[in-house]
């Protein structure tokens, strides 16, 4: 079903310690102060977290995804994480094709693509991000780069496994630069998206998908961007990071 959803992308941020007082402090927050109806929040926290993070959520407070997943079942791959061990930690969701994967480990439309299958097959749902970088922005190309990070991602999918996609939409130059899409912007790449999906599935599923925007959303930008009729939420690196940040981000909607 389609929810209002604010995820906090940790990246490769905070000591255990650290990690421990984040989750804590947003658990006592979330007890004073409950999400709207429908609104659904999801930390994703570096891995050697995860079980820290879904031991304070309780399967009540928020649900955990991980950054990143394994293309491949299991085996010799030293260093990688695979679905299947992901599932065995109670984890929900995976943010998948994030742009700094893409740019610093040079991962492809076809890896998205078969990380996706991992994590449909373990029952997580995958947070797939797509965006085009500045050159592309500046050359009128983000609409052509984003359909195809989402057709060559995504489209292999039947209409029942697509029903577990998340999208999140980050425009690379907005990306921990303080520059934020405008809200227009942000509308028009998600009105887009929204149509490609509607092509492929048709008007039903497209309606159902939640769309995230992501790229320097804050707590004061996040009411006017999610106030589009298409922008479902935040995918929230920086800001994710505090807790009363976060926080006003999440009751944004
Ligand atoms: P910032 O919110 O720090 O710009 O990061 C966005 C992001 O990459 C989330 O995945």
């Amino acid at each position: 079903m389609r929810k209002n959803i604010v995820a906090g992308n940790w990246k490769m941020n905070k000591t255990f310690e650290q990690a421990d007082e984040l989750v804590s402090t947003l658990v006592e927050k979330l007890e004073e102060t409950e999400l709207k109806q429908n609104t659904l929040m999801i930390l994703c926290p570096p891995y050697p977290y995860l079980e820290m993070s879904t031991d304070y959520s309780n399967d009540s407070y928020f649900m955990v995804g991980a950054q990143d997943v394994s293309e491949h079942e299991e085996g010799a791959f030293t260093g990688e994480v695979s679905a299947a061990m992901l599932e065995s930690m109670d984890v929900e969701y995976c943010i998948v094709g994030h742009s700094e994967r893409r740019q610093y480990f040079h991962e492809s439309d076809q890896q998205v693509a078969a990380k996706v299958n991992q994590l449909l097959a373990h029952e997580i749902r995958p947070i797939v991000c797509c965006g085009e970088v500045l050159e592309e922005r500046e050359a009128n190309k983000q609409f052509d780069v984003v359909k195809r990070q989402i057709c060559d991602g995504l489209f292999h999918l039947s209409a029942e496994q697509f029903a577990s996609v998340v999208i999140a939409y980050e425009p690379v130059w907005a990306i921990g630069t303080g520059k934020t899409a405008t809200p227009e912007q942000a509308q028009e790449m998600h009105a887009f998206i929204r149509s490609l999906i509607a092509e492929k599935y048709g008007k039903e599923v497209a309606d159902e998908t939640s769309i995230l925007y992501g790229g320097s959303c804050k707590p004061g930008n996040a009411k006017e961007l999610f106030a589009n009729p298409d922008v479902d939420g935040g995918l929230i690196g920086g800001a994710s990071l505090k807790a009363d940040d976060f926080m006003a981000i999440a009751t944004a909607f």
